[in-house]
């Protein structure tokens, strides 16, 4: 028997009414049993500034420390300018530093985005995994989930209501807990 793989959701977006947000809670109530996804909330993540790194605010230490405990992340987020928002590069640099401290380092992650428009912040999803890459994350890349038109697919309670999206996202979530149980094989083989 496997011990349960506890995943760690972190929404790129602050906003009350987030799309992304309302994902991540879907998302939990479509993850395999025997797993759980719990949400990280960076409202309290302040600016990042190199010269505190070493001595991080009491938000970032216990950020880092979620990190570290979880067996895998999940990030949701918005795309800004075909980019990745501010509020979420930031938190990821944070949690990178200081140089060899890196909380990141070999996590499994996978990535989800939703937006009103039709590519659902796709874009979003390379630019996090351009930065995967130094921080030594394990992407789970398939199946890609990017909701468009997420203004359509919620009711007003914010759960997910539209079934295409839910199948999408359940097996997402399968994907990337048997992807966790496979490294974490794997590394026991060693
Ligand atoms: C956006 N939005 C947006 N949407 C998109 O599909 N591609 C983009 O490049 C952008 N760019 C962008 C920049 C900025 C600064 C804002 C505020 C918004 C729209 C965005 O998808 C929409 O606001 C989502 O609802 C944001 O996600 P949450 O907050 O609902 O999770």
């Amino acid at each position: 028997m496997t011990s349960p793989v506890t995943i760690l959701g972190i929404c790129g977006s602050l906003r009350k009414a987030s799309f992304n947000r309302m994902a991540l809670r879907a998302a939990q109530s479509l993850t395999p049993p025997d797993s759980k996804l719990e949400i990280f909330d960076l409202h309290e993540i302040p600016m990042f500034n190199q010269d505190d790194e070493s001595n991080p605010p009491a938000a970032v230490t216990e950020f880092k420390k979620r990190i570290r405990a979880a067996d895998a992340i999940l990030f949701s987020t918005p795309e800004y300018n075909y980019s990745i928002p501010g509020v979420l590069k930031n938190a990821i640099d944070w949690a990178s530093r200081p140089y060899g401290d890196n909380s990141w380092s070999g996590k499994p992650a996978a990535v989800m985005s939703a937006a009103p428009g039709l590519f659902g912040g796709i874009r979003a999803h390379y630019v996090l995994l351009q930065s995967f890459v130094f921080l030594n994350m394990n992407a789970m890349t398939q199946p890609e989930f990017a909701m468009g038109k997420a203004n359509e697919k919620f009711d007003a309670q914010g759960n997910l209501t539209d079934e295409a999206s839910r199948t999408l996202m359940t097996q997402m979530m399968a994907n990337l807990v048997d992807w966790t149980l496979r490294l974490r094989g794997s590394l026991a083989e060693r």
